[in-house]
């Protein structure tokens, strides 16, 4: 199974009746993977426009993942079943648990991620989704994952981007040949203000978010980058006409932190309320 180097996030994107679908926009813009999840709300919509797009199915990679409410093996087995209804599809390209169980929750988090993984073992097992992984999993969450795993993860989507690139991680999963996806590709605008990122994107007559988009497809990840707006969706798919140089790879891998968006496998249930 191959993927595109480059994805369309939904998460935020807007919903409400009236405006535009922004994945039905991404999919005429020429996206083929497909960002979703069941925290997002959103995968009514996305499937409405998949449904609708005259694209053949099988031209387009959909990923969707797991809510932390639904964690252990026979609620991911509901979960998924109901993720197909909303998503209007037969199947699921790639399907991650969103968020692992983590220690600051229960001291069972090995547990609780062994049995919700071996559901997405079988899910893939009996052929209803093409890919399995995780996202959001520190170095922790996949060393236990893999004491009892049959199949490993095939992806782990994190939060990366020039500022917050989180290498140990990154170095982990290439070992392992688990894809790196980039969520929050463009670090929520804050990189769009870096002065180093500025210059780069003006000698190559680029945008700020074109160069971080290059920097992350040719660091080996794939990012997913959201945005509500035709133009700026069409400019972020405008990234393979040019190629950053070794040094100014170099210089991005490098630069001062920029922070990140505070969400850990530790906080995330008290951030989701
Ligand atoms: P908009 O929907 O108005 O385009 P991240 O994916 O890092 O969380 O960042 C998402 C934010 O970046 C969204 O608010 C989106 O806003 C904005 N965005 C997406 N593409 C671009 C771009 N090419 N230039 C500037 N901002 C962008």
């Amino acid at each position: 199974m191959e993927i595109p180097a480059i994805g369309f996030g939904t998460y935020k994107t807007s919903e409400s009746s009236g405006e535009i679908n922004p994945t039905a926009e991404a999919l005429k813009t020429g996206y083929r993977l497909i960002d979703t999840a069941t925290m997002y709300g959103n995968e009514h919509s996305v499937g409405e426009a998949i449904s609708r797009c005259g694209i053949d199915r099988n031209k387009i990679i959909l990923t969707t993942k797991l809510n932390n409410s639904d964690r252990g093996y026979d609620a991911t087995l509901r979960a998924f079943d109901k993720s197909l209804k909303e998503l209007r599809t037969e199947y699921i390209d790639i399907y991650l648990i969103h968020w692992p169980a983590s220690e600051a929750d229960t001291s069972d988090w090995r547990k609780i991620n062994a049995s919700t993984w071996r559901a997405l073992e079988r899910l893939y097992q009996d052929g209803r989704c093409r890919a399995i992984g995780v996202s959001n999993f520190m170095i922790k969450h996949l060393e236990a994952l893999e004491s009892s795993a049959q199949i490993l993860p095939m992806v782990n989507q994190i939060e990366f981007h020039p500022g917050y690139r989180q290498p140990e991680l990154t170095e982990y999963c290439r070992a392992r040949e688990i894809i790196v996806e980039a969520w929050s590709p463009l670090g929520r605008q804050r990189v769009l203000h870096s002065p180093l990122l500025q210059s780069i994107a003006e000698a190559h007559g680029k945008s700020v978010a074109q160069i971080c988009l290059r920097w992350e497809v040719q660091s080996g990840v794939v990012p997913i980058p959201k945005s509500n707006n035709l133009d700026r969706m069409r400019q972020n798919l405008e990234i393979f006409d040019f190629t950053l140089s070794a040094a100014e790879m170099e210089s991005i891998d490098t630069m001062a932190p920029l922070g990140f968006s505070g969400l850990t496998p530790d906080n995330i249930s008290r951030h989701l309320g």
